[in-house]
């Protein structure tokens, strides 16, 4: 059976591939935003410490477990646990979660692909102004970009890991960074763009509380893919011949560097649009800042540009941003796929389908849930608040749930699946990695302080989230 599974091509496209599901709209959109409204630099650095610190011990867990199982996230924990342990859930766990994050990215990435379209078709003009947003999402042609999408994503998947995900990556990922960095450097360019440099990269140490922390910690997490089974299912396809601590740093240092450049772009447009930015305007939600301030802040770059200038920029901004979610998306359904196909024997082409069917519906109740449909949209209430079906996959799946996945995996591998048994996989195709200060870190930081703080960040954001 292992010896049939596919593997990543080379050790490049693993790390693209990799990267590619790190990078998403956390990276491009989620950085920046957090990052204006929590103190600039001084975000970045806390975020940052955490990516070393706390998440890559937890991603090189969850790769070396991939690897050494050459499973699912499901059948990774059974093969080691046995199938009748407890421990099980904690694999249906890594499962559900990437699923239910799967139908809020779709909506999203339906809704980048509809904004990309509409700014190549000259609509910048009417897409910045007001109540677009809301229009757009309630209109039938999302249902248009959502088959679209849908179609893209099933082809990609149906034609595997090798022929579909890593080559998807190779060209994707490199595309998105040269975009990245022309988008940046013109930016910087613009009259104005400086005070937005400054205001990102001088800290201000005065916004940092308890809250804030959380959050970087939060956004790290995520935008690293991490607590979402995926980097169990990528290890998987991972050759023996590469080193999982090597291929993890790589990933997180791309993901790093992207979120980085992410609010060198986006931070400086803001304030080359009006220098005088209410920064109370960039604390509003993510969604709301790309969808509806980015396309105003590109319309007024006509003034500098003209409205073709203008209409390209936007363009090219909308299509980045949709590249990096596209990349995530496949990874992220990757994770079912694999289950279907271990676990229930399926044929790919046979588990795209049933993936398709039910993640479709779910992703359709989604869609109406902004309006077109009230059972979806007044779909509950708690914490003082009516929720739609939409808020609620959000609430669990986005900001809760991922610490709670971390906390299980770093019990799991250090206390179930044993330590010793962790650096022998972590050793292969990595001579150095039994001397090595990496080694006496993770070991350490795994089976301590990283599960007791993910533990506390789970329980601190129930509390805060439904009560
Ligand atoms: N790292 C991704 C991001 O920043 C998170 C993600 C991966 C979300 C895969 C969905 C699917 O957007």
């Amino acid at each position: 059976m292992s010896n049939q599974r596919e593997q990543f091509r080379s050790r490049l496209g693993f790390i693209l591939a990799a990267a590619g599901s790190a990078v998403g709209i956390g990276n491009l959109v989620g950085f920046p935003v957090n990052a204006a409204k929590s103190g600039g630099a001084a975000f970045l650095l806390i975020y940052a410490a955490f990516v070393v610190v706390i998440c890559l011990p937890v991603m090189m867990a969850e790769m070396a477990l991939g690897r050494k199982t050459q499973r699912n996230p499901l059948g990774a924990y059974q093969a080691v646990a046995g199938k009748g342990s407890l421990w099980r859930f904690g694999g249906w766990l890594a499962l559900i979660t990437p699923f239910m994050i799967a139908v809020f990215y779709q909506v999203l990435t339906v809704w980048l692909l509809g904004y990309f379209i509409g700014a190549v078709s000259g609509n910048l003009e009417a897409m910045a102004a007001p109540g677009y947003f809301g229009e757009f999402i309630n209109a039938n042609g999302v249902f248009i970009y959502l088959v679209i999408l849908t179609m893209v994503v099933g082809i990609i998947l149906n034609s595997g890991v090798q022929n579909g995900i890593e080559r998807l990556a190779k060209i994707l990922m490199p595309s998105l960074f040269v975009m990245l960095i022309v988008l940046t450097i013109f930016v910087l360019t613009l009259p104005n763009a400086l005070v937005g440099v400054k205001y990102y990269l001088v800290p201000d140490f005065s916004k940092i509380n308890l809250e804030v922390v959380n959050l970087a910690l939060s956004q790290a997490f995520f935008s690293l893919s991490l607590g979402m089974g995926i980097l169990i299912t990528y290890g998987s396809y991972v050759s023996s011949k590469e080193s999982v601590a090597g291929g993890a740093k790589m990933v997180a240092a791309v993901d790093t560097s992207v979120a980085f450049f992410a609010g060198l772009l986006i931070l400086p447009a803001i304030f080359v649009f009006n220098p005088d930015t209410d920064t109370a305007e960039l604390s509003s939600s993510s969604v709301s800042l790309v969808f509806s301030f980015l396309p105003k802040i590109f319309l007024s770059l006509q003034a500098l540009v003209g409205y073709v200038g203008a209409s390209l920029f936007a363009s090219a901004f909308f299509l980045l941003v949709f590249f990096a979610a596209l990349t995530s998306q496949v990874s992220i359904l990757q994770v079912p796929i694999s289950a279907f196909q271990d676990e229930l024997k399926f044929s790919r082409f046979k588990s795209v389908l049933a993936l398709g069917l039910c993640a479709g519906l779910l992703v359709i109740a989604s869609t109406v849930s902004f309006g077109m449909s009230s059972f979806f949209t007044e779909f509950v209430s708690y914490a003082g608040q009516t929720k739609s079906f939409f808020d609620v996959i959000i609430d669990i799946f986005y900001e809760t749930i991922l610490p709670l996945n971390g906390f299980i995996i770093c019990l799991f591998v250090v206390y179930k699946w044993r330590r010793s048994d962790f650096n022998d996989e972590m050793s292969i195709g990595d001579e150095a990695f039994d001397k090595s200060l990496t080694k006496k870190y993770v070991n350490l930081a795994l089976g301590t302080f990283v599960p007791a703080i993910l533990l506390f960040v789970f329980v601190s954001t129930v509390l805060l989230k439904f009560f």
